[in-house]
């Protein structure tokens, strides 16, 4: 219920001025920010809201003061010399999967023959290191002028991680996190790379913004778990890009169901297939979907993802008919 009327906000304002959208027994409670109290888009919205099944009353709260990133007005493109096309892995919010995601499509459009890139982007909690197995500073070219990408298995990549210390918690102003992310992906040697896929920080904010509009993005994933409030946070997503243009190439839906390795039986702990109806409601390719696997999360901790680590698995062919849909996508 909360995603269809969510729905129905964002037909009213636009994606950035939605706080968050939430329903207690019957009551629904829109929070907007930045917009003027008392509007007559607001007086029409809560009738069409009030018309929802199970909706006895409507409220809408007002919150001032959050500051939201202007769009700029063509901003000067970062120019990445050699990177054929460039896809974005996002997600609503954290947690739900998105550099396993990210590194094991990686992985899997390599194995379809494509040269391939890994850019973490992720200044919250980058994790293309550890989930690659590669540590330290990237290495310097040999006129000392910009850096090599570390070189795993058969992608090359890069992170803020190594520009970082992950031990400490991480206080950047966005401008001084979008001119770290600028200057590695501008001036890193990547080679010739038929596509490059970046695992963005999750959520919606001035980082993203700015990478969807620095980099010419040829598309980008969401990636979701089946559960409503991470869903509401994907439209959330897809909403975003969809502003500044980027083509959303679709929606994965991550942890979708568990399979007991002992008596396989099959369970559904995060509720299924939410993210399939999610995509078809809001028009966009439904991608497929990945199981909650054990050996996903420890390959993925060790260094070894399951893409590489075990490349017979039903898991590892999820991965790959996904990157083959993109690759496709991409006209690759
Ligand atoms: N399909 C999956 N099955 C099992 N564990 C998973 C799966 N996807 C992610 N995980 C685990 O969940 C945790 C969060 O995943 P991660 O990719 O780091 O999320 P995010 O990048 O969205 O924050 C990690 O420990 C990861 O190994
Ligand atoms: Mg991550």
């Amino acid at each position: 219920m909360e995603n269809l009327i969510y729905e129905i906000v964002t037909k009213y304002f636009a994606a950035e001025n939605i706080e968050s959208v939430k329903v207690f027994n019957g009551r629904a409670i829109i929070t907007l920010c930045n917009v003027p109290e008392d509007d007559a888009k607001a007086n029409g919205m809560k009738a069409e809201i009030a018309g929802v099944e199970g909706v006895k009353k409507v409220n809408v709260v007002y919150t001032a003061e959050k500051k939201v990133a202007p769009l700029q007005e063509g901003p000067e493109k970062w120019q990445l010399a050699g990177v054929k096309k460039i896809i974005g892995v996002a997600s609503g919010k954290g947690g739900v999967g998105k550099s396993t995601t990210a590194v094991n499509l990686a992985l899997a459009l390599a194995n379809l023959g494509l040269k391939t890139a890994l850019f973490d982007a992720d200044i919250y909690g980058p994790s293309i290191p550890t989930m690659l197995g590669y540590e330290g500073v990237p290495p310097i070219s040999f006129d000392g002028q910009s850096f090599q990408p570390f070189d795993y298995i058969n992608i090359a990549s890069m992170s803020i991680g190594s520009l970082i210390d992950r031990s400490q918690p991480l206080i950047w102003r966005g401008s001084k996190a979008c001119g770290a992310l600028e200057q590695l992906l501008t001036e890193t040697n990547w080679g010739e790379i038929d596509v490059m896929v970046i695992d963005m920080p999750p959520g919606t904010g001035d980082i993203q913004l700015t990478l969807s509009q620095r980099l010419t993005l040829d598309g980008v994933i969401i990636v979701s778990t089946p559960q409503d409030i991470a869903l509401i946070d994907a439209v959330k997503g897809v909403n975003m890009f969809k502003r500044v243009d980027v083509p959303i190439l679709g929606i994965v839906e991550n942890m979708s169901y568990y399979v007991c390795e002992k008596c396989g039986t099959r369970a559904d702990i995060f509720g299924h297939a939410g993210a399939q109806e999610t995509a078809k409601d809001l028009g966009v390719d439904f991608l497929g979907e990945i199981p909650l696997h054990l050996s996903i999360r420890q390959n993925a901790d060790n260094g070894t993802p399951i893409v590489m680590a075990e490349p017979e698995s039903p898991h590892t062919k999820a991965y790959e008919a996904i990157a083959a849909k993109i690759k496709s996508k991409l006209g690759l």
